[in-house]
């Protein structure tokens, strides 16, 4: 009994501590978005505010200021003072050509007697990805009659992954394409759609990729293997003949040689 109720204490612990924690981080994390380094990103305040005469809102970085605004005036930090626009009339501000370096916690606090977070934003720049390969491994294709598998590599600058494919006709299944992760927040996929091999690689704001066509991958290799096995066997037969024939020539002559003594 003592021990069951310290585990259902304990359980409740637990589940009020999940709770808390998602809880925090998604407040402290704030509304994620992505953008494309060199563009402007406009924020918005999400609360319709009107300033009373001593309450001001401020925008920050990371907690480091980028504009204040009061009732009828607004001071921009000397570091975004180039780079900052308010097309809009509600306290959202608008940040120009956004750097990697911009990556941060955005949030607009209304500071009055009870101050409160009229925005938060969690915003990642991101470069557009690099292009990617899609190769097949070397000495990976083997093919019989019914069926063809092969070992495919996607690789990026900075990471790479392998997936190997067995298939029958068109139908192909999949070992190994795993989803692998770069950079953080940058994907490298491989799949297989409509006859093709894809490789994907990806982030939130651009993607490029690579394809193979699985016929070719499959009877690219089946030719010169048909062609050395065809090659084989000539040499075998011809091989055979000739041994055959100088047997045959071999015995004649010894026959001749024999008569003649
Ligand atoms: C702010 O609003 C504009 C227009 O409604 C929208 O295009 C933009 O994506 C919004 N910004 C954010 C950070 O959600
Ligand atoms: C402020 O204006 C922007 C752009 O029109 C809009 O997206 C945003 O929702 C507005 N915010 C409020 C609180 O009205
Ligand atoms: C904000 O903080 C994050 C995480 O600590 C950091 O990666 C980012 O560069 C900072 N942004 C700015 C503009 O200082
Ligand atoms: C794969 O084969 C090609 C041509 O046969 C060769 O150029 C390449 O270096 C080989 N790659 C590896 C990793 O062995
Ligand atoms: C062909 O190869 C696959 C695997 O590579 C195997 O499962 C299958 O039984 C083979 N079929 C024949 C006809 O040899
Ligand atoms: C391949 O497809 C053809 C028709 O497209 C079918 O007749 C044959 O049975 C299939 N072979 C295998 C091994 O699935
Ligand atoms: C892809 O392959 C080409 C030629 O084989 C090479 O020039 C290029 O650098 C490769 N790209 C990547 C991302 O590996
Ligand atoms: C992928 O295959 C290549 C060539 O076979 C090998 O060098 C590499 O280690 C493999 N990578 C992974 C992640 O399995
Ligand atoms: C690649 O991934 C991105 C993001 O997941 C997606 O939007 C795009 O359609 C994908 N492209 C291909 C060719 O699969
Ligand atoms: C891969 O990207 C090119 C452009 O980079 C595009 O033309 C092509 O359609 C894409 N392939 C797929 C399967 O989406």
């Amino acid at each position: 009994m003592q021990g069951n109720r310290t585990e259902t204490v304990m359980f409740i612990f637990v589940i009020l501590g999940l709770l808390v924690c998602t809880e925090a981080q998604g407040i402290s994390a704030g509304t994620p978005v992505f953008v494309l380094k060199g563009e402007d990103l406009l924020l918005n305040v999400t609360k319709a505010v009107v300033l009373e005469d001593l309450d001001f809102i401020s925008w920050k970085c990371n907690n480091s200021n980028i504009v204040r605004f009061t009732s009828n005036d607004k001071g921009v930090s000397a570091n975004y003072d180039e780079r900052i626009e308010f097309p809009v009339n509600n306290y959202s501000v608008k940040l120009k050509n956004l750097e990697e370096a911009d990556s941060g916690v955005y949030t607009a606090v209304l500071e009055r007697v009870k101050p409160e977070n009229v925005a938060k934003y969690n915003v990642k720049v991101q470069d557009r990805v690099s292009p990617v390969n899609l190769t097949v491994v070397n000495n990976s294709v083997s093919r019989n009659s019914s069926s063809c598998s092969f070992t495919v590599t996607c690789s990026s600058q900075d990471s790479h992954i392998n997936s190997t494919f067995t298939c029958d006709n068109q139908t192909c299944s999949q070992e190994g394409g795993e989803r692998s992760e770069g950079i953080p927040d940058t994907f490298l996929q491989v799949h297989q759609l409509s006859g093709s091999i894809i490789c994907n690689h990806s982030n939130h704001v651009s993607w490029t990729n690579d394809t193979l066509i699985i016929k070719d991958v499959c009877h690219q290799h089946d030719d010169p293997e048909g062609l050395s096995v065809c090659l084989v066997k000539m040499c075998v037969f011809s091989v055979g003949l000739i041994i055959m024939v100088s047997a045959v020539i071999t015995v004649h002559l010894m026959e001749k040689l024999n008569k003649n003594k």
